[in-house]
């Protein structure tokens, strides 16, 4: 069943049209197919093999004739005419039983799909496969007063609508919608003069929460003829919410469809984070029109091709629209909690995968995330103008093409006159590769010798050098910039960069901008870094300076008893007052480094890590950060609160966010009096969820939830934060209590994966109380994995990552962790989905 990359072959034929009628019934929707077919002149294969999964075929013909195929695992053969024909099947599906939410299903009375990567073959028989590529004509017959579908809109009467979408696609960007649905409508003018109208479409209660999301995609729309000269191709731009989906959004061509929670907002039930990535994934699906539809994979193995990119692209946007260095800081910390963990772990995969199971997988972080770093470092090293060549070289020799990693690269050669041979090797090989730095000065020059290891990962013993673009700056003792960044381009195992005649022996400030997705190791002297903190020109690494001394400190707590440290705070204290810093920024600095990371870290320097002490620890350590910033913090928490009435915009959100940090470091110490102010005060979801979790986090809010339940129980997505909230901020004394009790709750819908996500997925991210000693976190878990299989594999499988970490642990939790994987690996009929994952994770 594992498929690889090396025996990849093109399909034998070509598609020139694809014709498909939906007649729509919840439990027996009719699909015909009209699709005309011919040999590929360019492919050997002869082979007609289309897929199809969980389909009643009704009958098939060729040329009108009655065919015969023989019906076989994951689809159909037949034998066909060496000469064009036209395929018609008629088949019979029932939507309101899918509730893998994979194909077409049905969320709240209303039809949806979703078929990437492997969805449309539950749809209808077909090479349900991206390097198959056709125009797509859909007529859909409903009573529902919407109906939509990819393309520019056709005919429509009563009970009917026909779509047509000219752009050849892959069957994964097929989307269909039909349901009682409500228009929040406007336009955009392309620069070429084109008028788009634009559609956001929602059920009736939520037309009101849609005004940012189309202000953003508007503001994307733009962005990408401005930054990289595309144009949208289409009279129409659809996008649909909807409440039962799988992920964030998908970006079928002209037709994204959206997890509510990505879509809907207002001041009253969104906080700035919300806001935050519903524009960041607005731009991400609007992108893909670009990056993934017009230029689309040759095969799932190449899936980093578009999501890379469109991470990339996504990121360099909010970077553009809000704080560029408040943009990288959430990135790394991002690659970071969730790349590096899957990187380190029995999960490691190389951005280009060379095998799988299932693909929907391989939707990682390590696709998504570091893919995106590989393009950032791409950029780096051919500079913007190289990047900005060869971007226009790509779409130029690609569009409409399906592709490998190897044409992205070529291009780069090509426009850049750059052999990109050992970059590749960043796309093969997996793991997080270790970067030494040494320092040495005679007086005038200054050396640092740089060293990069990548420890083995699963099925790679043996790692080869890689090249490493270091940015690096020097700063003199007394703060100022000796030497402004430049790239040290690393490509061997070892080696040194002289830095000459310098008046005195300077610090050094590596990997600026986080240049690389690597883990420096460094013994980090304290004074130095206190320096950085003060004084680095790049705010990255301004920030990061501060992180190591905070986790350094906490290191040793943990490691050594060692009193939490007054010299960080004092610097911290300094920092936090420098007015003309950006508050967002700011708050940034005012946050601990997160009970993972510092599992991590002690792993990583030879200590077995106890959740429980780590939870500990970094409350005694926040306790004392408080008391000593206490002065500090009470004049940010009063003066940093933006006046008047609320607005997402990032400066607004920033300013918020300082007086946020505060407010969650001064309840710690001031017993909740300030945080009950704001929680009965508030009248935006920022402050009104901010003044909650600080109270939730001292155990006193007992009161302040059950308001916030009667307030908002009739709001999915707030309520959602309610049960998160509680599961993910519990203390290890009862966090399994209040799991197992918010299980039992009426409202925990489990069947929906974003209410899913929230009650278990919160939990199982709570360390302290997904370790807890009793192993009762891990049984909990596990018991909710088992059960949730059958109805979502796909989620359920995602979710098994929780267990990911299992070998950092001690023995008994070890034993425990182990007992929980085999004991979801031995249920009789676990889908293929959660098998792999769990056979990988048990190693
Ligand atoms: N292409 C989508 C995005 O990145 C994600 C869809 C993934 N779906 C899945 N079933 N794996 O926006
Ligand atoms: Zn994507």
């Amino acid at each position: 069943e594992t498929v690889h990359l090396k025996d990849y072959a093109p399909f034998g034929y070509l598609i020139d049209k694809v014709e498909l009628v939906f007649r729509l019934d919840p439990e027996a929707t009719r699909v015909t197919s009209r699709i005309a077919f011919r040999p590929d002149p360019a492919a050997k294969s002869r082979d007609f093999f289309l897929h199809g999964e969980k389909l009643k075929l009704i009958g098939a013909r060729i040329d009108g004739q009655k065919a015969a195929p023989e019906m076989v695992k994951g689809g159909l053969r037949c034998t066909v005419p060496d000469a064009p024909f036209l395929w018609e099947a008629e088949v019979e599906i029932a939507p309101a039983q899918n509730t893998a939410l994979d194909g077409l299903y049905m969320s709240n009375g209303m039809y949806c799909t979703q078929c990437e990567a492997e969805g449309f073959r539950k749809i209808t028989y077909y090479p349900d496969r991206p390097d198959v590529m056709a125009p797509f004509s859909v007529r859909i017959e409903g009573t529902q007063p919407v109906l939509l579908s990819n393309g520019n809109p056709g005919r429509k009467g009563e009970g009917f609508a026909e779509w047509h979408d000219p752009w050849k696609k892959p069957a994964y960007l097929f989307a269909l919608v039909a349901g009682d649905l409500v228009c929040h409508s406007d336009s955009f003018t392309t620069r070429s003069g084109r008028r788009v109208a634009l559609g956001i479409w929602v059920r009736a209660g939520d037309l009101e929460k849609c005004g940012f999301a189309m202000d953003a995609l508007k503001r994307a729309m733009a962005w990408d003829e401005r930054v990289y000269g595309r144009e949208y191709d289409l009279d129409v731009f659809n996008i649909v919410a909807v409440d039962d989906f799988n992920m964030g959004a998908m970006e079928n061509k002209g037709l994204n469809i959206f997890n509510s929670s990505a879509v809907l907002a207002s001041p009253e039930t969104a906080t700035d984070a919300n806001y935050e990535r519903i524009e960041s994934i607005i731009a991400h699906e609007y992108f893909h029109n670009w990056t993934g539809n017009r230029i689309t994979c040759r095969d799932w193995f190449q899936l980093c091709l578009k999501e890379g990119l469109t991470v990339f692209r996504d990121q360099q946007f909010s970077a553009d629209e809000r704080s560029a260095p408040v943009q990288r800081i959430n990135d790394v910390l991002a690659l970071r909690g969730r790349q590096f963990r899957e990187d380190n772990g029995p999960l490691a995969h190389p951005v280009r995968p060379e095998s799988f199971v299932e693909i929907n997988n391989f939707y990682t972080a390590t696709v998504y995330e570091k893919g995106a770093e590989l393009i950032g470092m791409l950029r780096r090293l051919v500079g913007e103008d190289g990047y900005a060549r060869a971007l226009d070289l790509y779409f130029r020799r690609h569009d409409g093409q399906a592709c490998t990693i190897e044409d992205w690269l070529k291009v780069f050669e090509d426009a850049c006159d750059r052999d990109l041979g050992q970059f590749k090797l960043w796309y093969a090989q997996a793991g997080t590769p270790r970067l030494g730095v040494e320092e040495a000065w005679d007086g005038s020059t200054f050396t640092l010798t740089l060293t990069q290891k990548t420890p083995p990962t699963p099925g790679q013993a043996q790692k080869a050098p890689l090249v490493i673009p270091v940015a690096t700056g020097l700063l003199a003792p007394d703060g100022s910039e000796l030497v402004p960044t430049r790239i040290l381009e690393m490509t061997e195992a070892r080696q040194s960069f002289r830095f000459a005649d310098l008046p005195v022996r300077p610090v050094a400030s590596v990997l600026r901008g986080f240049s690389a997705p690597v883990i420096l190791e460094r013994r980090a002297d304290p004074r130095q870094l206190r320096l950085l903190l003060a004084h680095d020109t790049d705010p990255f690494n301004r920030w990061e300076a501060g992180r190591l001394l905070a986790r350094n400190s906490l290191l040793a707590m943990l490691r050594d008893g060692a009193d939490p440290d007054a010299g960080y705070f004092a610097a911290l204290n300094d920092l936090a007052g420098e007015l003309e810093l950006d508050p967002a920024f700011r708050a940034l600095c005012l946050a601990l480094p997160g009970q993972d990371d510092i599992a991590q870290a002690l792993h990583d320097g030879g200590t077995v890590p106890d959740p429980v002490a780590i939870y500990r620890a970094r409350r005694s350590f926040a306790e004392a950060m408080a008391r000593a910033l206490q002065p500090r913090l009470a004049a940010l928490y009063e003066y940093s609160r933006p006046e008047g009435p609320y607005s997402p915009d990032a400066g607004a959100a920033g300013r918020r966010a300082l007086a946020g940090a505060a407010l969650g470091l001064l309840t710690l110490v001031d017993g909740g009096g300030r945080a009950r102010r704001q929680y009965a005060a508030a009248d935006n979801m920022t402050e009104q969820l901010g003044a909650l979790s600080a109270l939730v986090s001292i155990g006193e809010a007992e009161e302040e939830l059950a308001q916030f339940y009667a307030q908002w129980k009739d709001d999915r997505l707030v309520l959602d934060k309610w049960f998160g909230l509680q599961v993910g901020l519990a203390g290890p004394e009862t966090a399994v209590a209040t799991a197992r009790t918010l299980s039992e709750h009426p409202d925990f819908s489990w069947k929906t994966p974003n209410r899913f996500r929230a009650v278990i997925g919160g939990f199982a991210a709570n360390p302290a109380g997904f370790h807890d000693p009793s192993g009762a976190g891990y049984g909990l878990v596990a018991d909710w994995l088992i059960r949730l299989d059958p109805v979502n594999p796909q989620t359920t499988a995602r979710m098994s990552t929780a267990f990911e970490t299992w070998r950092r642990y001690d023995a008994d939790r070890r034993a425990q962790m182990r007992e929980a994987l085999e004991r979801m690996l031995a249920t009789k009929g676990l889908s293929r989905d959660t098998t792999e994952m769990i056979t990988r994770m048990l190693g």
